[in-house]
């Protein structure tokens, strides 16, 4: 067996190359990939080629540089039957309990040494939903969640995974928690189209941050260093930080319409509150122009390089990355034949 650290390198120059090859190819060059990940930019999956462990290596890549991952389905949710909850429960098995616990109760061997913890499914609280707060996640959120990883933190993008494991892994999920057999999800919230983003929005934000009590959390410049900041708990009572708004690598995703559901939805089990329709659809866009205004350092985007040597992946991401591939390369994640 290799020395970790040569299995680092090793996976890092097959990553490479297969970002090389992938931006290449025609169908891999065909995907959309509007500018750096922060300021909106996705890595879109197109069907077919994203499937290949090139396409899921190159997705991986851009996602430990700061891109954000289209996680849009593009096969119908199949039926809940035994035989899909039965490969849900394997790859549950094979892929997440080292984190969130063989019971989904966020207590894996790994749980311990990650920050934020891994979720406990038990209480069927969720942070990433397209559903009020409150409510239930929408299935698509969860499928969602698990293709594109959650930025800053040990869950990465499970997008080396077939659709149908995926849909399977969201059935087994939901399994945990009661909730999801008594409660039907929450209505979608609605997202309009993005407005552009003039000063002028930009401008109306800034004074609806201050207007809004976001710099409690979140200090007046973004940084996360507001005057409650060190104060906050999440739902387990652990410590909760505000996130630093300069930094990007958003957990729900960086993009106008992400926001303008972080802000609708909140992060349920965290201290982000949610402002549902207190806040009309305008002041939600102009909050988001301005949050995106914050990000002042030069985001990376989809990139070829491995974040992992040159170091531009979050601590949390490269820890989950380790987790879950243990033999690199590719160990815990399985690729497509
Ligand atoms: C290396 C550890 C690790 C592994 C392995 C892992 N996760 Fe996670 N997962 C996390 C962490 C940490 C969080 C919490 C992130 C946060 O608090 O924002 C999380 C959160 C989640 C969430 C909750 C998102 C929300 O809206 O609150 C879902 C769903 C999820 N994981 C599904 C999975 C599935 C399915 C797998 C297996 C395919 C998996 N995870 C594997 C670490 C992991
Ligand atoms: C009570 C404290 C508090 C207030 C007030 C607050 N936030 Fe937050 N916010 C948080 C915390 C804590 C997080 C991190 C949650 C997590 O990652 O689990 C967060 C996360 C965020 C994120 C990152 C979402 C993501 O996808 O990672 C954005 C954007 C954000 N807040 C914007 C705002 C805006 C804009 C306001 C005012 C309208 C606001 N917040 C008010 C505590 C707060």
């Amino acid at each position: 067996m290799a020395t970790p650290d040569r299995a680092l390198v090793r996976w890092c120059l097959i990553a490479t190359a297969a970002g090389a090859s992938a931006a290449l190819s025609p169908p891999m060059s065909a995907m959309a990939m509007t500018g750096p990940g922060m300021m909106g930019g996705m890595v879109e999956s197109p069907p077919g080629p994203m499937d290949s462990m090139m396409g899921s290596m190159w997705a991986l890549m851009s996602w430990m540089n700061g891109a954000d991952l289209d996680g849009t389905p593009s096969s119908p949710e199949p039926p809940i039957e035994p035989a899909l909850l039965a490969v849900g429960q394997r790859s549950y098995s094979a892929h997440c309990a080292a984190c969130h616990g063989e019971k989904g109760d966020g207590k894996g061997l790994q749980a311990g040494r990650l920050s934020p913890r891994p979720r406990d499914f038990t209480t069927g609280v969720y942070e990433l939903r397209s559903t009020p707060t409150g409510s239930l996640p929408t299935d698509q959120d969860l499928f969602e969640t698990i293709s594109r990883g959650i930025h800053g933190t040990a869950m990465v993008p499970w997008i080396a995974l077939p659709e149908h494991e995926r849909w399977a892994l969201v059935a087994w999920l939901e399994s945990f928690s009661k909730r999801f057999a008594e409660e039907p999800p929450g209505p979608a919230v609605v997202v309009p189209s993005a407005p552009p983003e003039t000063p002028a929005l930009v401008e109306r934000g800034r004074v609806l941050y201050q207007r809004m009590s976001c710099a409690s959390c979140h200090g007046i410049s973004g940084r996360g260093d507001g005057p409650s900041a060190a104060t906050l708990q999440d739902q387990a009572g652990r410590p909760a930080h505000p996130t630093d708004l300069t930094q990007g690598r958003f957990e729900r995703g960086s993009g106008m319409a992400d926001i303008f559901l972080t802000l609708r939805t909140g992060m349920d089990g965290s201290p982000m509150p949610a402002w549902g329709t207190a806040l009309s659809p305008d002041e939600t866009w102009a909050l988001a122009a301005y949050v995106r205004r914050l990000l002042s350092r030069p985001q990376p985007g989809p990139a070829m390089g491995c974040p992992m040597m040159t170091g531009s992946a979050d601590r949390q991401e490269q820890a989950g990355m380790m987790i879950d591939m243990p033999g690199m390369p590719m160990g815990g994640m399985r690729m497509n034949p």
